[in-house]
């Protein structure tokens, strides 16, 4: 024994939060198992299988040997010749396989992107209601985030002139996501345009996650991705691209995604990567390969359900007395207000808060939602349809028995 006391975790990691959204996501779960009819709307994945196509490609991987071994860090030269292509075939970027770099998930590619950009003190303009990695992410990096409030009233969509307001001397980056994470909002092409040439005229770097770039409905389905480095084409040699197979191809346990920057940008990156985890996996980047080469009807179908499921929850959601939602034109998310539900008669009980709202619906009716809180924005709930399209309903209908009462 001996009296030094030890010092524990760095300040650094000490000061992250869980994922809000994993933990609830576990935390439902394992209600689920112990037996209680839970429906979950939390999660933030697709409920379909892997298309069999790449599953096959997955087991064909795993009997060659050099599948067995270290590949580059950067990732398998065919992935990233994938990736090129898809890319200027999905947005018409242009870009070569040397500005891809695949990592594990779309989440170390955003961390990777910081890690590349950021010093102590730099400043990253964030729009709220953003996905809760974010902030996390730009800390670990070093960097301070700087939060640009977006409403339902505004359809969760930043201006030029808040991100104006915003700007100071430390302003390094943006983070510009499309269709977004938790909002399901999908930014009109004019204002891609505007955003991105306010960031190149004041020489602001803008990291754009085009995660979503294939789940888009409605109006946003009918002109082609807006993606910004497109639309300002000066801006690429100051922009990076995170995208990945997860949400398009029901590939979230696979691990796979990328980021594509400047050369420069692109090498520092796989130079981080080769000392903090190597390269992906070669079989998830075989059936990565697989995904983006392949036939692409299933991504058709699973849109058609998502899009499905929306217009449900959608129409459901604003039938409830207190709850409003805009209408989410991307991802598989509705982000409704519920700021009119906090503090009133709810069947009995009360809530003063969005974080409440979430703990009395999964107790007193069993469901699983995300409260506004983890994504900087309380008084409001993100729902998920990517679920099946009965448990939807049913859930729906109990939020609505819970706030009408017996009505
Ligand atoms: C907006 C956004 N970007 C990136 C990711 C990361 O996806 P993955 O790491 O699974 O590729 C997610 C996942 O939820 C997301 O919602």
């Amino acid at each position: 024994m001996t009296d030094v006391a030890v010092r524990r975790t760095s300040r650094r990691v000490g000061s992250i939060a869980e994922s809000a959204t994993l933990a609830i996501d576990a935390r439902a779960k394992k209600m689920k198992a112990a037996g209680r009819p839970i429906v979950v709307f939390g999660t933030g994945e697709p409920d379909f299988p892997t298309p069999v196509h790449i599953v096959a490609a997955a087991e064909e991987a795993c009997r060659q040997p050099r599948m067995h071994h270290y590949t580059p860090a950067a990732g398998l030269p065919e992935l990233r010749e994938a990736i090129a292509a898809k890319t200027l075939q999905d947005s018409g970027l242009e870009v070569t396989a040397a500005q891809v770099v695949v990592a594990n998930g779309g989440k170390q590619a955003l961390y990777n992107s910081f890690a590349a950009l950021l010093d102590p003190g730099d400043e990253v303009l964030l729009p709220t209601p953003y996905w809760t990695t974010y902030p996390e992410s730009i800390a670990l990096a070093g960097g301070v985030t700087v939060e640009i409030a977006t409403d339902d009233a505004s359809g969760y969509l930043a201006t030029v002139a808040q991100l104006e307001a915003a700007r100071t001397p430390r302003t390094r980056a943006l983070v510009f996501v499309s269709p977004s994470n938790p909002t399901g909002a999908v930014y009109p092409a004019a204002e891609v345009q505007a955003i991105g040439r306010w960031a190149l005229e004041h020489g602001i770097w803008v990291v754009t996650d085009e995660i979503y770039e294939h789940l888009r409905y409605g109006a946003a389905a009918e002109s082609p991705y807006a993606s910004m480095p497109v639309l300002v084409p000066e801006l690429a040699d100051q922009t990076i691209v995170v995208n990945g197979v997860a949400k398009t191809y029901a590939m979230t346990g696979w691990r796979v995604g990328w980021s594509i920057s400047p050369r420069d940008i692109a090498t520092g990156i796989a130079n981080l990567q080769s000392h903090s985890s190597s390269n992906v996996c070669n079989v998830a980047q075989a059936a990565a390969v697989a995904a983006l080469t392949g036939p692409q009807g299933d991504v058709v179908e699973m849109r058609a359900a998502f899009d499905r499921r929306r217009q449900t929850m959608l129409r459901m959601l604003n039938e409830i007395d207190g709850v409003s939602c805009p209408e989410p034109l991307g991802a598989f998310y509705c982000y409704p207000s519920v700021k009119d539900l906090l503090d009133r008669d709810l069947s009995g009980q009360r809530a003063a808060t969005s974080i409440e709202l979430a703990e009395l619906a999964l107790e007193q009716i069993e469901i699983a939602v995300v409260p506004g809180e983890a994504f900087g924005t309380p008084g409001y709930l993100r729902l998920s349809y990517a679920l099946g399209d009965d448990d939807l309903v049913e859930g729906i209908t109990r939020f609505r028995q819970l706030v009408h009462g017996s009505r």
